[in-house]
């Protein structure tokens, strides 16, 4: 069996010229689509996507016609037509966004979850052994599952505790990651970004969905008692992290991505109605998902020294977002 080296000279010494981003026409597969594309001149890349319901390529439109970008469409599960691609394309390195991502659904059917996240990450990850690519995976926080309260900001050596299917998804992606680490020596590292919010997030999720019936004059659903609490990172902040991450990142290690910007449902409903100029009246409390995390938060002081600082607040990545709203209800 063919193994490879997991050194950090040999991970810098690695090609980028070929760069694969999986759900590249999804909400921050898109935005870091296009932020790849300008950093990396020599670079082409290249989006497979299968456009789900949460696929749309209008979030690419000003680079579509770039030379050097390239969609394919072809759904991770799919191993043949992976496959071949892959073997066209011949992948430096694979940014692997591709999932289900809507907590909601993944209680409601979570099938497509199992398939998409665990299958679709196995074929992904025979593609990277066989390539021998470098692996950039885009997990989350979630998989941390509850905090409680004065308890410790989760740390990457923090235990595995996801409450729902999606969480339950993603944690089995970085099991099946490690053991090809360990196994094949693979090169990977992991990523946990905290929730990420900006322009062209899908309209199931909570902040576009609250902004975009606040505009509306529709009420703002917010789950049980409002205080569950998340850390919110603008779009644009957590495509840097993950550039940087890829740049400057080790192979084999794992990071998260924070913001310190931790608030609760109930007073970012409220936030969004004050930004939109709408009464709090329009706060409509609503039966508590089940199975619903309390409290997140993350410790990033390993992305802050590799030099990470955010640069867009809670509130002004807010009004960015809601102006984007208005100009594209
Ligand atoms: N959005 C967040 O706040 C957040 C926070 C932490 C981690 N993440 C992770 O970041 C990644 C991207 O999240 P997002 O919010 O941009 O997701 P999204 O739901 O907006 O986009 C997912 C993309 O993946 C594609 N896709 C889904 N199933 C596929 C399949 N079987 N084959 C090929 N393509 C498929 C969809 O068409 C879509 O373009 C996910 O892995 C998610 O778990 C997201």
């Amino acid at each position: 069996m063919k193994t490879f080296l997991t050194f950090q000279n040999f991970w810098e010494n690695m090609k980028n010229n070929r760069i694969v981003i999986t759900g590249g026409s999804g909400f921050i597969g898109s935005h870091f689509a296009r932020y790849i594309i300008t950093n990396e001149k020599e670079s082409d890349i290249f989006n497979i996507d299968s456009l789900t319901y949460a696929g749309d390529n209008r979030r690419l439109e000003d680079i579509l016609g770039n030379p050097r970008y390239h969609f394919i469409r072809c759904d991770i599960r799919d191993k043949s037509n992976l496959t071949r691609y892959l073997k066209e394309i011949k992948p430096d390195v694979i940014f692997h966004f591709a999932s289900e991502t809507h907590v909601d659904n993944s209680i409601e059917e979570p099938s497509d979850f199992i398939t998409t996240n665990i299958n679709g990450t196995f074929n992904i990850l025979e593609l990277v052994k066989a390539h021998r690519a470098k692996l950039i995976h885009i997990s989350t926080d979630e998989i941390y599952g509850d905090r409680k309260i004065k308890s410790p900001l989760f740390g990457e050596d923090s235990n595995f505790n996801p409450s729902s299917p999606y969480s339950a998804s993603k944690a089995s992606q970085e099991m099946l990651i490690n053991s090809y680490m360990r196994t094949y020596g693979i090169c990977a590292v992991i990523i946990r970004p905290c929730n990420h919010f900006g322009p062209f997030q899908h309209r199931e999720k909570f902040i576009p969905k609250s902004i975009t019936n606040a505009l509306n004059g529709k009420p703002i659903e917010v789950y049980g008692n409002g205080e569950n609490i998340r850390e919110w990172i603008y779009v644009d902040d957590g495509c840097k992290a993950i550039y940087l991450i890829f740049r400057r990142g080790k192979p084999s290690e794992i990071y998260n991505i924070g913001s310190g910007f931790t608030i609760s449902n109930i007073n970012l409903a409220k936030e969004i109605l004050r930004l939109t100029g709408c009464p709090e009246s329009l706060i409509k409390f609503v039966k508590d998902r089940p199975g619903h995390d309390r409290l997140y938060g993350v410790n990033f002081s390993k992305l802050r020294r590799l030099g990470f600082r955010p640069q867009t607040s809670l509130t002004a990545g807010l009004k960015k977002t809601i102006e984007w709203y208005r100009e594209h209800i």
